[in-house]
């Protein structure tokens, strides 16, 4: 059990704020103040309505909020009590510069740690979640130390391995917890106060402790691997298209071999989120930079096989609507990058919604969740689209279904209903692969499903 300390987390997102709900409710003599600079997102947080979604948060938060859980603007103050301080910063991709396009853009973490150092007291441990290049921690143990105030501080590198719609739950209970460290006295201290965090709630044997590039380099090809996965099985699907075979039967064939596992092998309209593509892109950029193009090239045809995999979706779309989408109402059912979030960075759903407003097709967008985030992602171009949380409103009149999130209901509408009342002919192209596309092609629909040959009338 650690002992009682006064933590504070940078960045109130979407690791920030479940991380340190779930460490605040295991750990209840701490204090864990949850800041951000953003103090529109800090109000959210102390709102009934949090500014993210994920199930089982709203409960956590409500029961512990403002007893061992605060959210707070960042402040000198809150800094200068920390005992240790969680780096929880974005790591988007680089957008200018070097390596514009690829690196990670490290200019929030090193705010972020100038801010530590200049309002934290000497000792204070500075733990980096957020996920960064290797030799990150090296480079923030450099800063810091190297201030004319002669305060140390300790680096710890702890990647977060939670995914967005079960965050809660894997951070309840974690596959593992990996804690790299400085191969210092000083270093292994530092990382058994954080091991004590942890084991309030995780087994002993499932915190692992590691030298801190294998801990940093280990976020990144975890993501690699897990991509990887998915563009493995999208290449397949391409081919399962063009032949008699359907890519789920292979999902279930080859996900029966214990040495490959179910999961991460569902055919799709292809990934997305904040993490898989920046964290590849980086990996990639890093490979370049120590002269291995050809590991490079490999990890980065996992990026070009899932721009592939988009692009092709809204082909198939077009040339199904006779080559045109001009003018057709069409029902987007989905936007978030998977189910059970409202995040829709990356969101395959952006490219295609893109795509066919270029192509001057009508969208009605429905997800239960996302739609604010919508707004924003499709803002400027958006002036043909309507946001709806009614699906009978969405696919009223619609040409098309087009479904981008794998959430539940979306199996399970009404399929029969919501036929009759469309154009005919009527479309279904599924880029998730969760409707019966025998039993809606029975109906009458022609469907288009990742995966399996289209099923024309
Ligand atoms: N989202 C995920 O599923 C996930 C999973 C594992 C790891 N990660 C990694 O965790 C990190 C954070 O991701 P996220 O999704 O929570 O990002 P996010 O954009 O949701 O949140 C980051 C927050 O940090 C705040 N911030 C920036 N600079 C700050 C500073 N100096 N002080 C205080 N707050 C500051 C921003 O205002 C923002 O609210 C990234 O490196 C990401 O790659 C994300």
């Amino acid at each position: 059990m650690a002992s009682a300390k006064k933590i504070v987390c940078l960045g109130a997102g979407y690791v920030g704020g479940p991380t340190m709900a779930v460490m605040a409710l295991n750990n209840p003599d701490s204090q864990f103040y949850v800041t951000d600079q953003n103090a529109a997102r800090i109000a959210a947080w102390n709102s009934a309505k949090l500014p993210i979604f994920e199930p089982g948060l709203d409960a956590i938060v409500e029961k512990i909020r403002d007893k061992n859980l605060f959210f707070r603007v960042i402040n000198p103050t809150l800094l200068a009590e920390a005992d240790v301080v969680f780096v929880c910063v974005g790591t988007p991709t680089k957008d200018y510069g070097e390596g514009k396009g690829m690196a990670a853009d490290l200019q929030y973490t090193e705010l972020a740690v100038r801010d530590i150092e200049k309002h934290c007291k000497s000792g204070t441990i500075i733990v980096e979640k957020s996920t960064v290049p290797v030799k990150t921690a090296e480079a923030i143990l450099q800063i810091v130390n190297a201030q004319a105030g002669g305060k140390r501080f300790e680096v710890l590198s702890n990647p977060e391995f939670l995914a967005e719609g079960t965050a809660i739950q894997d951070l309840m209970n974690p596959d593992r917890v990996l804690i790299g460290h400085a191969e210092t006295n000083a270093g292994v201290a530092a990382a058994e106060t954080l091991k004590a965090f942890y084991t309030a709630w995780v087994k002993s044997e499932r915190v692992l402790l590691t030298n801190v590039w294998s801990s940093e380099l280990s976020k990144l090809v975890a993501n690699a691997f897990l991509a990887q996965r998915v563009s493995s099985i999208n290449s397949i699907s391409a081919l399962c298209e063009k032949t008699n075979a359907s890519v789920r039967e292979i999902s279930r064939a080859i996900g029966h071999d214990s040495r490959i596992g179910p999961k991460f092998i569902e055919a799709s309209v292809g990934f997305g989120g904040s993490c898989f593509k920046k964290d590849i892109l980086n990996l990639v950029y890093i490979c370049r930079q120590q002269g291995l193009t050809e590991v490079a090239d490999y990890w980065q045809a996992v990026i070009d096989m899932n721009d592939y995999q988009m692009r092709r979706f809204v082909a198939q779309i077009i040339e199904m609507q006779f080559n045109s989408v001009a003018g057709k109402k069409i029902a987007i059912l989905g936007f978030a990058f998977k189910p059970d979030t409202n995040d829709t960075r990356e969101s395959p759903a952006i490219y295609v919604c893109k795509r066919l407003i270029e192509e001057k097709a009508q969208l009605f967008i429905h997800d239960p969740q996302a739609l604010g985030n919508a707004k924003k992602d499709l803002a400027g171009i958006d002036s043909g689209v309507t946001y709806t949380l009614d699906i009978d409103a969405a696919t009223e009149g619609a040409h098309a279904l087009v479904i981008l999130t794998q959430w539940k209901d979306y199996a399970a509408l009404d399929y029969a209903k919501i036929f009759q009342r469309m154009q005919k002919p009527a479309f279904i192209f599924d880029g998730r692969a969760i409707v019966d596309a025998e039993a809606l092609h029975t109906i009458g629909f022609n469907v288009a499903q990742i995966g399996v040959r289209a099923m024309r009338n």
